[in-house]
């Protein structure tokens, strides 16, 4: 199949060199967590789905919890695939049982029984009733035994967010940082505005806006649409993370 990408409408095209670095801090903190939940499930013999894998953090964390699994790491962005791939390229054993997906969640064709799926940092890219099927997408296809594992960024409601900073992070004499500050776009959605700039010794070199459409939803009616499909949710509190079973 031939895929013709879009990349004047991916916002992460231009975002893509900040992500890595910007959200290194929240896999920190995420990670012994996923890997408590995910080792127990190494028993399992399909495939995991990360949806939305980004970079492929989250991707190398479920990797190295669950040995013998093959992957499949969906990820529309051209640009953000291109660190994925950079990421499996320098880890052999990873990059042979790790298929890098070229399309969005709703395309991706879900083989017959997976074992894990873990979407994360990613939902708000999903319209309602995407979102809703890919909960019975996810439901129709996971092992009985198998666990999601996802979790809902605040806000969930559409709210005005300040302009609040983000890590500085340094790559050699650069450093790295963000802003993220949304405003409401309708009942459900917002509009993220981000700003990443590049510096040296205090002085912005570069500075690259972007706009993130996101859809917002409670935690509440994420349990509604969870039950709705036969999945059962507990919920991680101090990392915010939803673990869901059938
Ligand atoms: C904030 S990043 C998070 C990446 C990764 N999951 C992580 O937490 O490090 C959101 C990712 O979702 C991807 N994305 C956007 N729309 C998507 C869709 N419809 N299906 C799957 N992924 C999508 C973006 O391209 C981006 O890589």
């Amino acid at each position: 199949m031939n895929l013709q990408e879009d990349t004047t409408t991916d916002p992460y095209a231009l975002s893509a060199p900040f992500i890595d670095p910007m959200i290194a801090g929240f896999w920190q903190q995420v990670g012994p967590s996923l890997v408590a939940e995910l080792q127990p499930l190494s028993g399992l013999s399909g495939p995991v789905i990360d949806l939305g894998a980004g970079a492929g953090r989250g991707t190398r964390i479920v990797a190295a919890s669950l040995p013998e699994a093959p992957i499949f790491a969906v990820e529309p962005s051209a640009a953000m695939r291109t660190a994925l791939l950079a990421r499996l390229m320098d880890d052999a054993p990873l990059a042979a049982r790790t298929t890098v997906v070229a399309g969005g969640a709703l395309e991706f064709p879900f083989p017959e029984r997976v074992s894990v799926v873990l979407a994360m940092n990613m939902i708000g890219h999903l319209a309602p009733d995407d979102r809703r099927s890919l909960w019975e997408r996810i439901a129709a296809h996971l092992d009985p035994a198998g666990a999601v594992l996802v979790n809902n960024l605040p806000p969930t409601v559409a709210a005005t967010v300040p302009r609040s900073a983000g890590p500085v992070v340094r790559v050699g004499t650069y450093e790295y940082r963000g802003w993220s500050e949304a405003e409401p776009a309708g009942d459900q959605r917002l509009v993220w505005h981000m700003t990443y700039e590049t510096l040296q010794q205090g002085r912005v070199l570069a500075r690259v806006e972007v706009d993130y459409d996101w859809w917002v939803v409670t935690d509440e009616e994420l349990h509604a649409e969870w039950a709705a499909c036969g999945l059962g949710a507990r919920t991680l509190g101090n990392v915010n993370l939803h673990v869901l079973s059938p």
